[in-house]
C-alpha cells in the first residue's frame, strides 16, 4: 500500500490479484458484506443496482472490472483480446450515464492500451491492469489532496452541512466532500456535520452518518426538508458537496437535492463548495446534452422495502439535479481550490491534467 498523507481506514473496492472486492454499500449501515467477481457483467449488475455507487467509485469499480476481463484471458491472440475488451467497456459504459467519472475512466483505458499500437496480448493485459490499477490508486490520492487543499476553507467550529455521499464509500477511499471533513478533522479542527437523510436512497442517513460515526466526528442527521429551517436558525456555516459532473461552465450535477440546498445557502450567505476530481469534470458536453439519470419508480413509493403510498401512484425520479455556477462559492479539485468566472478557470486546471 502506497504512503498517503492521512489514514485510509475504509476499502470499498480492492483488486484481488485478477478479482475486484467491493463493500455492498446497499447493506450499510445495517452489515457489512463485501462481494467479490472476476465477470464484469457482475461487477457492472452492482454498480447499476448501487452496491457500488459514487461517481469516482463507480469510475474505479468499472476501471477495475476491465482489468479483471484482461485478467481472464489466457489466449495470446491481441485481437481476441481488444474486442473483448471494447466488449466490457461498452456494457459498462451502459450502466449508468451521469457520473462523468465512469466514461473518464473507460476512456482513459481506451486511449491509454486499447486504441494503442500494442501488438501482444501480454503487453495489453498488463497496460489495462496497470491503468485500472493507476486509476484506483490516483484517485485516493487525489482525495486526499482535495482534502488539504479544501481543508483550508473549514475553520474551527464550523458545521459542515453535506449531502448524500461524497465519502470513502463513493470513491477508491478517503471520499471528496467527506474527505475534506476528514482532514480539517485530522488536523484538529473542532467541527461538526449536518446530514441529509438523501431520499429517496438514503445515503445520508445509511451512509455518510456510519462513516462520521467510525472516525468518531460528531454528525447530527435531518430529513431533507429541514435545510431551510437550519440555515434559517444559523445552524450551519458551510456546505460541502460532491458531484457527478462538473461542466466547463461551472455547473454542477449532483445527488437530487443539491440544487435546492445551494438555493438555501445562497438566500442565507451560507458558502456553498464542491469538492471533485479533475476526473469529474467534462469539459465538452454542454449543459443541455447531459443525461440525468431517471431510476426505477419504487425506490420513491417505497421506503427499506416498505411501500409508503399507493402502490400504483405517478412517480418522478431523477437520480440527479443541476446547480447553476451563480450558487458556488468555489469548486475544490485535487489540482487546487476553483473559483468564478468558472468559464475561465475550470478549463485552465483541466488543461493541467489532461
Ligand atoms: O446515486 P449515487 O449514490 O451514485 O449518487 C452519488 C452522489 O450524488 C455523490 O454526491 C457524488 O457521486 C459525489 S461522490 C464523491
Amino acid at each position: 500500500m502506497p504512503n498517503f498523507p492521512y489514514p485510509l481506514k475504509i476499502k470499498p473496492i480492492e483488486w484481488l490479484d485478477g478479482r475486484v472486492r467491493w463493500l455492498d454499500t446497499r447493506l450499510l449501515p445495517y452489515e457489512e458484506v463485501y462481494r467479490e467477481s472476476d465477470d464484469y457483467e457482475r461487477i457492472a449488475k452492482a454498480i447499476e443496482d448501487m452496491e457500488i455507487r459514487g461517481a469516482p467509485a463507480i469510475g474505479v469499480a468499472a476501471a477495475l472490472a476491465v482489468a479483471a476481463e484482461a485478467h481472464r484471458y489466457k489466449g495470446s491472440s491481441t485481437e481476441e483480446l481488444r474486442e473483448r475488451l471494447i466488449k466490457a467497456i461498452d456494457r459498462l459504459s451502459r450502466t449508468r450515464p451521469t457520473a462523468f467519472n465512469l466514461f473518464w475512466a473507460l476512456n482513459k483505458i481506451r486511449a491509454t492500451c486499447i486504441d494503442s499500437d500494442i501488438a501482444s496480448a501480454e503487453e495489453l493485459r498488463e497496460c489495462v491492469i496497470r491503468t485500472a490499477l493507476s486509476i484506483m490508486e490516483s484517485d485516493i490520492r487525489s482525495n486526499m489532496e482535495m482534502g488539504r487543499n479544501g481543508s483550508k476553507l473549514i475553520e474551527d467550529g464550523d458545521v459542515v452541512l453535506t449531502h448524500c455521499n461524497a465519502g470513502a464509500l463513493a470513491t477508491a477511499g478517503f471520499g471528496t466532500a467527506l474527505g475534506v471533513i476528514r482532514a480539517a478533522w485530522y488536523e484538529g479542527k473542532r467541527i461538526k456535520v449536518i446530514a441529509t437523510e438523501t431520499r429517496p436512497l438514503l445515503q445520508g442517513a445509511r451512509l455518510t452518518v456510519w462513516e462520521l460515526r467510525k472516525e468518531g466526528i460528531p454528525v447530527t442527521l435531518i430529513t431533507d426538508n429541514m435545510v431551510g429551517y437550519v440555515m434559517s436558525k444559523g445552524l450551519v456555516t458551510k456546505v460541502v458537496v460532491g458531484a457527478d459532473r462538473i461542466l466547463r461552465d461551472g455547473h454542477v450535477i449532483n445527488k437530487i437535492g443539491t440544487y435546492m440546498i445551494a438555493l438555501c445557502a445562497k438566500r442565507h450567505n451560507i458558502p456553498f463548495y464542491v469538492v471533485a476530481p479533475t476526473s469529474t469534470i467534462d469539459i465538452a458536453t454542454p449543459l443541455k446534452e447531459v443525461v440525468i439519470e431517471h431510476r426505477s419508480p419504487d425506490e420513491v413509493r417505497y421506503v427499506l422495502g416498505k411501500l409508503i403510498t399507493v402502490p400504483d401512484v405517478d412517480v418522478l425520479n431523477p437520480a440527479f439535479d443541476i446547480t447553476p455556477p451563480e450558487l458556488i462559492t468555489a469548486i475544490v479539485t485535487e489540482k487546487g481550490i476553483v473559483y468564478p468566472p468558472y468559464d475561465q478557470n475550470i478549463p485552465r486546471v483541466v488543461s493541467q491534467t489532461r
